[in-house]
């Protein structure tokens, strides 16, 4: 077991304290001398095996960043470290200059302005398109829904910019489960876009999708790009050329490579470890 794992709630590291919720108040990311996500020698080891391994990346306020490398080689691990989701054993990881990922919980972080969107569609499936991008209009980023609040216009204008962004504007009405699997995905992204996150971590977002759903979504990711900050884990290589700026490829737990797509992809230790296969 990790015994970084479970201790969500943060507190014990005083989280709660006035200079931490000071930072979470002013809702200021201080990235002024610097980048807007900073992870330095995070180890993760389960059982003794390490997930992550001493990884040190930095992100850029506004950039789109892919990441890729092999099955097992710690990116999911890697987005559950900035979630908060997983505890690192041993390093640094920062939000901007001030605001210390590894002291707050889950809820915390989400509330600071990272939002993370997983491997599988979560959406209310009983629900209309309309009524899930209300829901999450409303839930504040700790999960809290004021559900008896009006929307007001300006809201109302928000979840219908979204649902011009995200290509479901003419599903507005339809009931969530009866939405394709690339539509659920591009819905659960709206909702995370609802809850205005600087940062949006995408995990495998284009996989099961059709071309068409695929290249959809390439460009919802170029224009997400400048208005967020975006990390994009794929597979899909295809996709990853079509949006790369820079790309880091993980394996083993640690950056093996890092830089435009072309040089990455005639990297020979990329392509022995991954590209190749
Ligand atoms: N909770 C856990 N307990 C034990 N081992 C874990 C746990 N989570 C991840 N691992 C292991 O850590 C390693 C990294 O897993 P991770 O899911 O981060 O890889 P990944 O790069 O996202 O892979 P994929 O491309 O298949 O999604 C894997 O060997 C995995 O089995
Ligand atoms: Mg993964």
């Amino acid at each position: 077991m990790n015994p970084g794992t479970g201790a969500t709630d943060g507190g014990r590291h005083g989280e709660g304290s006035a200079q931490a919720f000071g930072h979470l108040v002013t809702g200021g990311v201080d990235v002024s001398h610097g980048p807007i996500l900073y992870l330095e020698g995070v180890t993760v080891s389960f059982d003794g095996f390490r997930a992550l391994d001493d990884l040190s990346l930095t992100l850029d306020d506004g950039e789109l960043r892919c990441i890729i490398g092999p099955n097992g080689a710690g990116k999911t691990t890697m987005m559950d470290v900035i979630t908060g989701r997983t505890r690192p054993d041993a390093g640094r990881v920062f939000f901007g200059q001030t605001i210390d990922l590894t002291r707050l919980s889950e809820s915390r972080i989400a509330q600071a302005g990272i939002g993370r969107k997983f491997q599988r569609p979560t959406v209310f499936e009983t629900m209309t398109v309309f009524e899930n991008m209300e829901l999450a209009l409303k839930t504040d980023k700790g999960g809290w829904a004021s559900l008896r609040a009006v929307l007001d216009s300006a809201q109302l204008g928000r979840i219908e910019s979204i649902l011009v962004l995200t290509n479901l504007r003419d599903a507005v009405d339809r009931v969530a489960g009866t939405l394709s699997h690339g539509q659920k995905q591009w819905l659960e992204i709206g909702m995370l876009l609802a809850q205005e996150p600087r940062v949006v971590l995408l995990d495998e977002p284009v996989a099961g999708m059709t071309d068409a759903e695929t290249e959809k979504t390439a460009e919802l990711c170029l224009q997400l790009e400048k208005q967020h900050t975006v990390v994009v884990v794929e597979h899909d290589m295809d996709f990853v050329a079509r949006i790369a700026r820079t790309v880091t490829v993980l394996c083993e737990g640690s950056v093996l490579a890092e830089g435009p797509m072309d040089a990455v992809r005639n990297d020979p230790r990329v392509i022995e470890v991954y590209l190749g296969r």
